[in-house]
């Protein structure tokens, strides 16, 4: 698996993901040996030189230990293009000057108002549809904010480039233990004849994160944790967990696997959308013994804000084998604890033998992060002259399983685009798919038809959500 030779093109140079992600990632990259025909080139509007912008790839390395020989080749094969995104001769210039048997990704890491204007550029130039190699866009979220705008979106680039060419960006797919998902299904023959509804009780899949809204309060109000984490990070990993097996693992087969569970989720409408959603906003609170302001006085919020922190909901999806199962779904800042899981949970047995026993249902936990592993709950008699039993943990943990770290979900994601494999990337129909079903929910809690239920910042969330979880016979696994 490698890239051909190929320019990795970045607009938005000098912004936050590119410092953060990107490049670091892309040196990870280059260290490793994953690419060596390369060069990258920065677009942006700040007057720099090749020296200026290589400083700043540098300063974006720091964490990162260069020797002189890495550093210097590696910065020699940074350059710089000037100019605006609404100026296409500066796109002709990039067009003259990159040679025509090099493959040539565009990576889009800008605010979504300027996609259009750089993929028409792109392809004014001529640059998003080349004769004799590849040329790929790499679209960062959000894509659109409904299901309208985003499939609009998806046909002003699909008249540029060809959907083989565009890289839908949710970082979660490129996570070590969200590919590890599809791996442990189909790659072990013990699960698969269990997982459908004449074993499983319902599936549990929480993103909770300890940061506020950090300082992108203009976006965040915008979007809500809705759009920012369930109509991507959670469906997807929703997808992956209920999927068909693939006939084979690649990017189309995939990926229509996926598309089939979105588009089987029964639509939540009216009372539906009162009974099984509920949307929070965190109060002011503790974190790490820390005293944090409520989201409403974060900078840049409006102090009389409705956008919710916190979104949780009930899912069905309507097919032969999840018909009946209940998928729970949370999410939200300033919880107690940083912890993204899918827990599986395993009907009962069908006859309780042991009257003494304390456990309960089995449970299968794919620990996303932090503590990446597996955990498989079971019950197990206690040593000793009773019949008590409890439930003990099985754990699998990447960290001593395989003593190196993964490596970061960036670093897969851009590997992937530079080789053309889009298999941990969204589709045109997948996205549009989940949209489909966020967008009734959206239009309700816009219309504030549903509450919204403040919760102290450093807890588990609004209390009512427990009664979401009742609802379907249980309780949300503790944060
Ligand atoms: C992003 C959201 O997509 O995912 C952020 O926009 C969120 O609001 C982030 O904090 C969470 O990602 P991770 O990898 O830290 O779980």
């Amino acid at each position: 698996r490698r890239p051909r030779p190929f320019c990795l093109l970045v607009f938005g140079a000098s912004g936050d993901l590119a410092n953060r992600k990107l490049y670091p990632a892309f040196f990870s990259l280059y260290r490793e040996g994953a690419i060596d025909d390369w060069f990258l080139v920065g677009f942006g509007r700040r007057p720099w030189t090749d020296s200026d912008y290589r400083k700043e790839v540098e300063k974006a390395l720091g964490g990162y230990h260069l020797t002189d020989d890495d550093h210097r080749d590696f910065l020699e094969r940074c350059f710089y293009i000037q100019g605006d995104i609404d100026d296409l001769a500066a796109y002709q210039r990039l067009a003259e000057s990159i040679h025509t048997d090099r493959d040539l990704v565009s990576y889009l890491a800008v605010p979504p108002e300027q996609y259009q204007p750089i993929i028409d550029n792109l392809y004014r130039s001529g640059l998003s549809r080349r004769h004799s190699c590849a040329s790929r866009v790499v679209v960062e979220k959000p894509f659109g904010r409904s299901g309208h705008e985003a499939a609009e979106l998806n046909d002003f680039i699909t008249e540029r480039y060809d959907e083989s060419s565009v890289f839908r960006i949710d970082h979660y797919l490129g996570k070590e233990t969200v590919q590890n998902i599809a791996v442990f299904r189909f790659g072990n023959g013990i699960f698969e004849p269990i997982w459908n509804n004449h074993y499983i009780h319902h599936v549990e899949i929480t993103v909770a994160e300890t940061v506020g809204v950090e300082k992108r309060a203009a976006y965040y109000e915008q979007s809500g944790a809705l759009r920012d984490m369930v109509q991507n990070h959670l469906l997807q990993l929703l997808a992956l967990v209920a999927m068909e097996p693939p006939t084979s693992f690649t990017s189309d087969m995939v990926r229509d696997e996926k598309v089939k569970v979105l588009r089987a989720l029964r639509p939540l409408l009216d009372l539906d959308i009162f009974a099984n959603t509920l949307r929070g906003q965190y109060k002011a609170g503790l974190i790490d013994g820390q005293q944090v302001p409520a989201y409403r006085e974060e900078p840049g919020v409006d102090p009389n804000s409705q956008t919710e922190t916190y979104a949780a909901l009930v899912a069905h999806i309507d097919s032969w084998r999840w018909y009946g199962v209940p998928f729970i779904l949370r999410t939200g800042k300033r919880l107690s604890r940083r912890v993204s899981e899918i827990a599986v949970h395993f009907k009962k047995p069908a006859m309780n033998l042991f009257p003494q026993a304390f456990g309960g249902a089995n449970q299968l936990v794919f620990r996303i992060q932090p503590d990446e592993g597996l955990t498989l709950y079971l019950n197990t008699k206690i040593p000793g002259l009773t019949d008590h039993s409890r439930t003990v943990s099985m754990d699998f943990l990447y960290g001593t399983g395989f003593g190196h770290p993964s490596p970061e979900a960036y670093e897969r994601l851009l590997l992937d685009a530079l080789i053309g494999d889009s298999t941990l990337y969204t589709r045109r129909d997948e996205v549009e798919a989940s949209w489909a079903f966020i967008d009734p929910i959206r239009a309700a809690w816009d219309s504030g038809s549903v509450p919204l239920h403040l919760y102290e910042a450093g807890s588990s969330g609004p209390v009512a959500a427990q009664g979401l979880a009742e609802r379907i016979g249980d309780h949300w696994r503790r944060l």
